[in-house]
């Protein structure tokens, strides 16, 4: 591969990635409003019963797992229409790299923007040491498991982080109903807004042809896609909020996820 090849890749792949966001733009915030303008009403985002006039508490392990990976989920919840009321557990200061003291600051920072004061940062080194190889004890988690809905990572974890993995298995061990955050293979983990926009149209076609198959599939299934005003309260979040976290591969993430506008929820049971 000469320079010039991987020059003229790298310009084709930013070319399609703006004009796969411009396109999103289109699809989820200036189309629903025009057609709201014309009173045909168009729903992104149909959120079952079970996740409203509810509490949830959402598990994570680490700080910034919030913004990372749940976003889109809980500033489509957190809209009043859905009377919810959100709580988080951290189960770790992420003091990886001893910077402990300042990662619970920002996290409650991010969640303050994302619109959440109800935190609880679990700070226990011998049960919930941050790392990429231990698990955590089900019970030891279990003692905090207090919601009736629990929103957490599924079985593996978004990138097989056993800390993740174990929030799944304690919750799945408890009594609660449980909402898992699907997992999505490697491209689609990193197809911001290709994948995205793909969906969204299947959606509003099957909205408007009332295709009945496709909507009885989807029973356990809650695709939730962010608008351009939630995607930018997502990287005031994570840029503003998690400053010690902000180097060059976060920014990659935030261009590249597909975690930034849209989330898969499974409901576990
Ligand atoms: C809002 O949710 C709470 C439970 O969190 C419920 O008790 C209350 O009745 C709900 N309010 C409305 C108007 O549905
Ligand atoms: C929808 O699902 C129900 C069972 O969950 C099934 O009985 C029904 O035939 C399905 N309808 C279609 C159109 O697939
Ligand atoms: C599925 O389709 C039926 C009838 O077309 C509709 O009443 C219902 O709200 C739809 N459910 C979802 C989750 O979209």
């Amino acid at each position: 591969m000469t320079p010039s090849f991987v020059k003229r890749k790298t310009k084709q792949f930013l070319k399609i990635l703006v004009h796969s966001s411009i396109i999103w733009v289109f699809l989820t915030t200036i189309l629903p409003q025009v057609l709201l303008k014309l009173s045909i009403p168009l729903q992104l985002n149909v959120i079952p019963s079970i996740l409203s006039n509810t509490e949830i508490q959402l598990l994570i392990a680490h700080p910034d797992d919030e913004v990372m990976f749940f976003a889109p989920t809980l500033i489509e919840l957190l809209k009043p229409k859905y009377n919810n009321t959100i709580s988080v557990t951290c189960f770790s200061t992420g003091n990886a790299e001893g910077l402990g003291h300042i990662r619970s600051r920002e996290l409650i920072t991010s969640l303050k923007i994302l619109g959440i004061d109800d935190v609880e940062i679990v700070d226990d080194e011998t049960k919930f040491k941050d790392s990429m190889s231990l698990e955590w004890k089900s019970n030891d988690i279990l003692e905090y498991i207090k919601k009736p809905i629990i929103l957490t990572f599924d079985k593996d974890g978004i990138s097989l982080h056993p800390n993740h993995i174990s929030l799944f298995k304690a919750a799945l061990a408890s009594s609660k109903r449980v909402v898992s955050l699907k997992t999505w293979s490697f491209w689609e983990k990193y197809s911001s807004t290709i994948i995205t926009n793909y969906r969204i149209v299947l959606k509003y076609v099957q909205h408007f042809t009332n295709d009945n198959e496709i909507n009885n599939s989807s029973d356990k299934s809650v695709s939730i896609f962010n608008d351009l005003p939630s995607v930018i309260l997502t990287i005031a979040a994570m840029s503003f909020g998690h400053q010690s976290q902000m180097v060059w591969f976060r920014w990659g993430w935030l261009v590249v996820s597909r975690y930034v506008n849209s989330n898969e929820l499974i409901i576990v049971k």
